[in-house]
């Protein structure tokens, strides 16, 4: 069965301090008001990852994610973050190619292969994000971008590994803009991916493999998104900054 998951993507914001507030108002609600078996990740930037893992000490349903990491194992590439360095911190989930990282530092499939080969050499789950742009949208080609980015990084793993990987489908023209996909829209991507994962790996391995969506995904579209049979949960940008928004969102599943 595969999980049903939320992810707070919280980019480049809040200092430590309201990262650790965020932090301990989300442990409050989520335990006093989220039933069922919903994951809930929250990736924060790299220096809080390890604050917001202590607040959380062995919560079992809430766990830390980082944004990115090296493609590198080790050595002289300032700046960076590898695979083993969150391994060692105790990180389970990592996101790979979001669309500000393929956008802005020139992320691109090639790189993402290696990107979610070391992060599963580590024992990481790769947040692995894919999706069209506008322009793409409007001449009708999301369905074939979409297909070739998720064959392109994922399709050279095994069976087994691409059980590990969570894959989230973000249109670009949705993240950030409070222009969301319609459920519809949503459910059709999805089960595209769903069927492009089918057949190159069979039914039953495409069904254990959760499929998230992001793109403005907020406390009043979240139910009638996640409803969808192939949308398994979200990867939330700006409506995880709230405690109480994303408490919603996540009640939403
Ligand atoms: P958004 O971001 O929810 O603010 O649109 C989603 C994302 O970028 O993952």
């Amino acid at each position: 069965m595969r999980s049903k998951i939320v992810a707070g993507n919280w980019k480049m914001n809040k200092t430590l301090e309201e990262a650790q507030t965020l932090t301990s108002e989300l442990i409050g609600m989520i335990a006093d008001e989220v039933k069922g078996n919903v994951k809930v990740v929250l990736c924060t930037p790299f220096p809080y990852l390890v604050p917001v893992k202590n607040l959380l000490g062995s919560n079992a349903r809430i766990s830390v994610g980082a944004q990115n990491c090296s493609e590198h194992a080790s050595g002289a590439y300032t700046g960076e973050t590898s695979a083993s360095m969150l391994k060692s911190m105790g990180v389970p989930y990592v996101i790979l190619g979001h669309s500000e990282r393929r956008q802005y530092f020139g992320e691109d499939s090639k790189l993402l292969t290696k990107k979610t080969d070391i992060a599963l050499a580590n024992g990481l789950t790769p947040i692995f994000c894919c999706g069209e742009p506008l322009e793409v949208r409007e001449a009708n080609g999301h369905e074939q971008l979409v297909k070739k980015q998720v064959e392109e990084a994922l399709f050279h793993l095994s069976a087994e590994a691409i059980q590990k990987v969570v894959i989230a489908y973000e249109p670009v023209w949705a993240i950030g803009t409070g222009k969301t996909a319609t459920a519809q829209q949503a459910q059709d991507m999805h089960a595209i991916i769903r069927k492009h994962l089918a057949a190159k790996y069979g039914q039953a391995v495409a069904e254990e493999i959760s499929i998230l969506y992001g793109g403005s995904v907020n406390a009043a579209n979240a139910k009638e998104l996640f409803a969808n049979p192939d949308v398994d949960g979200g990867l939330v940008g700006g409506a995880s900054l709230k405690s109480r928004e994303f408490t919603e969102i996540i009640k939403s599943i």
